[in-house]
């Protein structure tokens, strides 16, 4: 079997998404843009792929992390041919097949392109370029043919004359072909058309002004073949992706209220007869449990959550972990570095950091929990604050099983408190509380009869 080498374009600047962002590096479904074409094509266990890149060079290198390709730059946009010009070195010593995708159509298959490598084998073609039909053909470039059928060139929408226009067989962007030709085809491409651009379909009419077979192959799903060129097209890819995995997740077991207000990434995993309601957006790597209710507007990065837990209105919940039974929110936010044991209660305006809650605990009302460890079945009465931070540095706050917090209790960290403490309501606490003990601030409480209506009387001008 002859090796297979890989060519992904990704070096432009992607004019028409109007970014400051590389095109390739706008997020789909999570995952920046040319990471789709990349890892499909790692699947045919190439010898060889080298990424084209440009526009934001190093970010693009960073966000791909592993060492297994060759980045190759161009330094200037001149046009595809000329992105693949640059990678002839890396491809002097090499005799195989040739894959080139774009970083920008995300979609395409791995069956699919074992397809077009194994056609291009049988046909002992010099070039073999994948085409699909489309409705809506526009930014495409167009196919053109003789009266035979036979492939003739292809015409980039800009250079195309109306006619042309209304053919609606296009180029995929996705060719095989040798190394020996693909670099000798791509020294005679010259940039006269309407972008001065060396365009890459142009291999076509130099390979058949040099008598070579060149061959084509229709994709059957032409979704496959979208490119992304703007940010609609990007909208309404996420949608399509979205749909996607919401069926998967519903056919798995899991019930979406409202699918097309539910926002799933790639890498979420959830468990079955779980119920999530409209706005949920769930992200990066998290994970959900058997029997969860997310009751809505539930907003989920790298979050691990147990078998029935209850996720009432709207919460956040970033890198962090909450272990079976658990309830939180409505109005919850959980930071990173959050973990709440078993059946641990978050209750509206509570907000976590740092913060491990032993199981049973509850903090139910208008609450900050930051750099804290909290024993089991503890009551962290309404408005408890941990005043962890002066201004230069933080410190932790420990709090054993049983205690409990009165209302408006200010902890100062650094601070612990033993097993079984009561604070009395409105306290601060200063220093380290023993087990079992009640701590509360000294405070006189005064009466003043009548004094209200003194009050008034003063403030209206009726002094007696
Ligand atoms: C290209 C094809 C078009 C085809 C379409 C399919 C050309 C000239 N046209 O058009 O026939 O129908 O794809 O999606 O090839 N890039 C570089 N360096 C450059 C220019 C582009 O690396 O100098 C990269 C881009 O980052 C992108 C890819 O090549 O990933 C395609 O470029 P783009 O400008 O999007 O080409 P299209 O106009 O979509
Ligand atoms: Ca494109």
């Amino acid at each position: 079997m002859k090796e297979i080498g890989v060519i992904i374009l990704a070096a432009g600047q992607g004019k028409r998404m109007k970014s400051s962002l590389p095109k390739v590096l706008h997020p789909l479904g999570g995952k920046p843009l040319f990471l789709y074409a990349l890892t499909t094509a790692q699947r045919l266990k190439p010898s060889k792929v080298a990424v084209i890149i440009g526009h934001g060079a190093e970010a693009v290198r960073s966000a791909y992390g592993g060492d297994d390709v060759e980045w190759v730059t161009q330094e200037q946009q001149l046009g595809t041919a000329h992105a693949v010009l640059c990678t002839k070195d890396s491809f002097a010593d090499f005799s195989g097949d040739i894959l080139i995708l774009s970083g920008d159509v995300p979609l395409i298959q791995e069956s699919t392109l074992i397809t077009i490598i194994n056609a291009h084998r049988e046909s002992k073609a010099a070039l073999t370029l994948m085409t699909a039909c489309l409705d809506a053909a526009a930014g495409y470039g167009r196919i053109l043919r003789d009266e035979r059928g036979e492939i003739t060139g292809i015409v980039e929408e800009r250079d195309a004359t109306s006619d042309q226009r209304r053919i609606r067989e296009v180029n995929a962007g996705v060719y095989v072909t040798s190394s020996n030709f693909l670099f000798t085809a791509l020294a005679g491409v010259k940039n006269d058309n309407h972008q001065k651009e060396y365009y890459l379909p142009d291999i076509v009419t130099v390979g058949l002004s040099q008598c070579k077979k060149i061959a084509t192959i229709q994709v059957d799903d032409p979704w496959e073949m979208k490119g992304i060129n703007t940010r609609e097209e990007f909208s309404l890819m996420e949608k399509m992706l979205q749909e996607e995995i919401n069926r998967r997740w519903m056919a798995a077991g899991v019930t979406i209220k409202d699918p097309q207000a539910t926002y799933i990434e790639e890498g979420v995993t959830i468990g079955r007869d779980t119920v999530i309601g409209p706005n949920t957006h769930l992200c990066g790597r998290t994970v959900i449990g058997e029997r969860c209710r997310i009751d809505g507007s539930a907003y989920l990065t790298d979050a691990e959550v147990g078998d029935e837990v209850h996720l009432r209105f709207s919460v956040v919940l970033s890198s962090c972990r909450v272990e079976r039974g658990a309830i939180i929110g409505p109005f919850a936010h959980l930071r990173p570095g959050t973990s709440l044991g078993r059946n641990v209660h978050i209750g509206n305006f509570v907000e976590t950091k740092e913060a491990e809650i032993g199981e049973g605990t509850k903090a139910n009302h208008l609450t900050y929990l930051g750099d804290c460890a909290i024993g089991r079945d503890t009551n962290i009465g309404a408005g408890t604050i941990t005043c962890n931070y002066d201004g230069f540095n933080k410190y932790r706050t420990s709090i054993g099983d049983r205690v409990q917090v009165g209302s408006d209790t200010t902890l100062v960290a650094p601070i612990a408190l033993g097993d079984d403490v009561y604070v009395a309501t409105a306290t601060t606490v200063r220093h380290d509380i023993p087990a079992g003990a009640l701590v509360y601030n000294e405070r006189q409480e005064r009466v003043r009869e009548g004094w209200t209506e003194q009050k008034r009387e003063k403030m209206t001008g009726k002094i007696k």
